[in-house]
């Protein structure tokens, strides 16, 4: 008998389950995009009860479509975005306020104030991050602060904290579970990385009482079961991570030095470390990749923050585009980028620039710029970005990495996946199923419950789909190289 696997991936922008066999083959899908929600400048909020609605709802539908009974579920994975805040009322199970997305930038002075008084050496030291409104603690201290009798409720131990992962496995289990696994724990500034506990001076730091915070487990573990009636069986939850250590799985870039990057809502490069953590000069992320029987395995990150954001926005704000898919089109209905550049910082820059302050420009525009090229300058800002975290992993000393793999809905336009292959000078490869979060997950949660025995047996599974090589002469490249980065220049130098 087939033994499935249901891996839920709890995106930005949008929630997905996947139903696979025991092969990895997915057998039914379900997604569903849900409402962002923009209170004031630079705030991004998600409705906690529409999130669990969707997990539910697309699960169910997911299982049904792959005619898979709840019963043949040899275990759930769960992966998610990452940083998200949610905080709930213990007894109830209700969240005490909108979750607070990683994009959201209302604590940017906080996090100014602790770097100003001298705090971020202790913070990289410990968390191989930065002090940035991008993580979670800031935004998890302004809750307690803004929320009416949050602060004395959390002192009381009536509420619990996590990221998208936990609080999900709280529902799913009816309150049974409350922890988060390391991957998803490396990304709040409150946990050591090292040590792999949730570290004191920082809760203190950022005065966050310890009562709130979830158990921290491997990314293969017992998370618990499932509710009876929620699928019609209890299942077993075995696997979770944050959705960018996730892909890195499912792209089986489990030796030293292998890099993929994941297109989604934003754009996160990880490169495998080992079981060393590397400290980044050019102020890229140390994180944990995954966490196996107690072992930690490193990765080196760079986090844009917008890449498929940005077609969004086309299609959304500016209605030039009627599907993301249209962008292909438009930018090969044009013979170059006609000194057309966007700069996508429409939440600040992440890395390596880490620029709250920055906002979102196209520069360049002439009479007879086209609609065409702006769609092709947001899909190049991808791959320039792309190249601008290349550089700094090369400057912290990575070796030229053989290929690199791209995953996630944008990594499905071969014109962009060419493109980027000239813009980083190196070979792009595309596996055959792009949608290695949920694949990750899956894994995880099949290693968890014996379905798969190793990491090996992973790798065996991974298949290519398209290798594209560089094809760009070095003065083409050159010269979009110095159109960006003088676009990224303007970008910043805009007054705040
Ligand atoms: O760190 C944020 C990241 O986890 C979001 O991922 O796939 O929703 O863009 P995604």
């Amino acid at each position: 008998m087939t033994r499935y696997i249901l891996a839920i991936d709890q995106g930005t922008t949008s929630t997905r389950s996947i139903v696979f066999d025991d092969q990895g083959a997915v057998a039914g899908v379900d997604q569903r995009e849900f409402a962002q929600s923009y209170p004031e400048l630079g705030w991004v909020e998600h409705d906690p009860e529409t999130i669990w609605r969707d997990v539910v709802d697309t699960a169910r539908a997911a299982l049904a479509k792959a005619g898979a009974d709840a019963s043949a579920v040899a275990a759930i994975g769960v992966a998610n975005q990452r940083e998200t805040v949610v905080v709930w009322d213990r007894r109830s199970g209700q969240a005490i306020h909108p979750a607070i997305v990683w994009q959201d930038r209302r604590t940017t002075d906080a996090c100014e104030a602790l770097r100003l008084a001298g705090h971020e050496d202790l913070v990289q030291a410990r968390t191989g991050l930065r002090l940035d409104p991008y993580f979670s603690a800031s935004k998890l201290a302004w809750i307690l602060d803004h929320v009416a009798g949050a602060r004395e409720a959390a002192k009381r131990g009536d509420l619990a904290f996590g990221t998208i992962d936990s609080f999900l496995l709280w529902r799913l289990t009816g309150g049974r579970v409350h922890a988060t696994d390391a991957t998803n724990a490396s990304r709040t500034l409150l946990f050591d990385i090292h040590r792999q506990v949730w570290d004191e001076d920082l809760l203190a730091l950022f005065d966050i009482p310890a009562g709130l915070l979830p158990d921290v487990r491997d990314n293969c573990a017992d998370f618990g079961e499932t509710e009876a009636d929620l699928f019609g069986a209890p299942i077993p939850i075995r696997g979770m991570a944050g959705d960018q250590q996730a892909a890195l799985i499912g792209q089986a870039c489990f030796g030293q030095g292998m890099i993929k990057a994941t297109y989604g809502t934003g754009c996160f490069m990880l490169m495998n470390t080992g079981a060393q953590p590397v400290v980044s000069n050019t102020r890229l992320l140390t994180t944990t990749a995954y966490r196996l029987n107690g072992q930690p395995t490193y990765a080196l990150e760079g986090s844009i923050f917008v890449a498929g954001a940005a077609i969004k926005w086309l299609r959304d704000q500016l209605g030039l585009i009627v599907r993301a898919s249209d962008t292909s089109s438009l930018a090969t209905s044009v013979p170059d980028g006609h000194g057309v550049y966007m700069v996508p910082a429409f939440v600040g820059l992440g890395a390596p620039y880490w620029d709250p302050q920055a906002k979102g420009l196209i520069h360049g525009l002439t009479l007879d710029a086209s609609a065409a090229h702006i769609a092709r300058a947001a899909l190049e800002s991808v791959a320039f970005q792309t190249q601008d975290l290349v550089e700094a992993m090369f400057a912290d000393g990575a070796s030229r990495p053989s290929a690199l793999r791209v995953d996630g809905g944008m990594a499905a336009n071969d014109w962009l996946c060419a493109f980027l292959s000239g813009v980083i000078d190196a070979p792009v490869e595309r596996p055959v199923n792009v949608e290695t979060t949920a694949l990750g997950a899956a894994f995880l949660a099949g290693l968890g419950a014996g379905v798969w025995p190793d990491l090996a047996a992973i790798s065996q599974g991974w298949r290519l789909d398209r290798r594209f090589d560089p094809a760009m002469t070095p003065d083409q490249r050159a010269q979009s190289l110095a159109g960006w980065k003088d676009a990224v220049a303007r970008a910043r130098l805009r007054p705040a």
